[in-house]
């Protein structure tokens, strides 16, 4: 009898462990992040854009899903609920069109002509990668692979090579193909920047701006 309640707590520990394991946005389950009849904003988004934290190079609020990720990931004093919150100033660049001369992005990773949150992360729980990076970095010990697919000009050749030719590129973007990968070229050579694009939902923040 102790014995089976002993493996039946084991069983337990062994699940939430694994299901932790899983990724730290299964937990939101769908609706987390999307209210099916009272959204908040574009993609049916459950939390408001955030509209406090701007951006060092531009000064201006960040928009589209960048604003939608800080609406949980800056923190309170930036507009944000404080998970994980997001350096503001110490940051990688992002909310801005890439400059071509640092990064060479493949067009379907931007948002708006923007780089973006989803740029480098697919935030949705069927992504396999370590912190929902774009590609496997092997628990984020083989980075440079990463990096290289848009800064190939500062990877040694073999690692920028392979960045290019076979490095797959997750997304969870289109429902015709199932959760994909995709090599850098292939997204290069893409004709559009993405399904996100041209949602329906997400029209007003992605409207062709001049
Ligand atoms: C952490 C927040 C988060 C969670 C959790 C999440 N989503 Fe999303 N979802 C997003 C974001 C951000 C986008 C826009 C992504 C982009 O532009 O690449 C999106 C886009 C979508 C889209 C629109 C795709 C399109 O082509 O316009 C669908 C459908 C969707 N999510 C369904 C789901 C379902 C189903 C779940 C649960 C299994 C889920 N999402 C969980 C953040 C989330
Ligand atoms: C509804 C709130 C919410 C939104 C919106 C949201 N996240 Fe999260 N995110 C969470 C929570 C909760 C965690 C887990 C935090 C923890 O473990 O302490 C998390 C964790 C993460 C992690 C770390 C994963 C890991 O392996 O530890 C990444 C990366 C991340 N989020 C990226 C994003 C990106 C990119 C977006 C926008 C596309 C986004 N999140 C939108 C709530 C959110
Ligand atoms: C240039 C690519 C890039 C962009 C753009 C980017 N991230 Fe990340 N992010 C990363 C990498 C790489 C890591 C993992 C760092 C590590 O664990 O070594 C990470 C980690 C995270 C984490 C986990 C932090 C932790 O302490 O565990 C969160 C949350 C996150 N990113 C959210 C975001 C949000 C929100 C945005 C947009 C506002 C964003 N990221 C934009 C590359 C990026
Ligand atoms: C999805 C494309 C993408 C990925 C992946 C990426 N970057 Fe970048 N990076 C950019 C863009 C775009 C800029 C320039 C933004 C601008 O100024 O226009 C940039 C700028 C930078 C800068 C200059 C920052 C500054 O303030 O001048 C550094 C350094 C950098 N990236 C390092 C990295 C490292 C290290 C990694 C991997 C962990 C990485 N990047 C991954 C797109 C990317």
């Amino acid at each position: 009898m102790i014995r089976k309640i002993l493996m039946a707590a084991a069983a337990v520990l062994t699940f939430s462990s694994v299901s932790f394991a899983a990724g730290a946005h299964d937990g939101l389950v769908c609706t987390g992040c999307h209210d099916i009849h009272y959204a908040k904003d574009s993609f049916i988004f459950a939390v408001a854009a955030n509209k406090v934290a701007t951006s060092p190079s531009t000064k201006k609020n960040y928009s589209g899903v960048t604003a939608l990720c800080l609406g949980c990931h800056a923190d309170a004093e930036h507009g944000g609920m404080g998970i994980k919150p997001i350096s503001q100033h110490t940051t990688h660049p992002f909310g801005t069109p890439p400059n071509p001369k640092v990064a060479r992005v493949p067009r379907a990773l931007l948002r708006d002509s923007k780089m973006d949150c989803v740029s480098c992360h697919d935030p949705h729980p069927s992504n396999p990668n370590y912190r929902y990076l774009r590609t496997d970095t092997k628990g984020g010990s083989e980075m440079q692979y990463f990096c290289a697919m848009c800064h190939p000009a500062k990877a040694d050749a073999s690692v920028s090579n392979q960045a290019m030719k076979t490095l797959k590129v997750f997304t969870s973007m289109d429902e015709s193909k199932g959760p994909t990968t995709s090599t850098v070229g292939e997204l290069t050579s893409a004709p559009d920047a993405g399904p996100a694009e041209t949602a329906p939902a997400a029209a007003p923040a992605a409207a062709p701006k001049k």
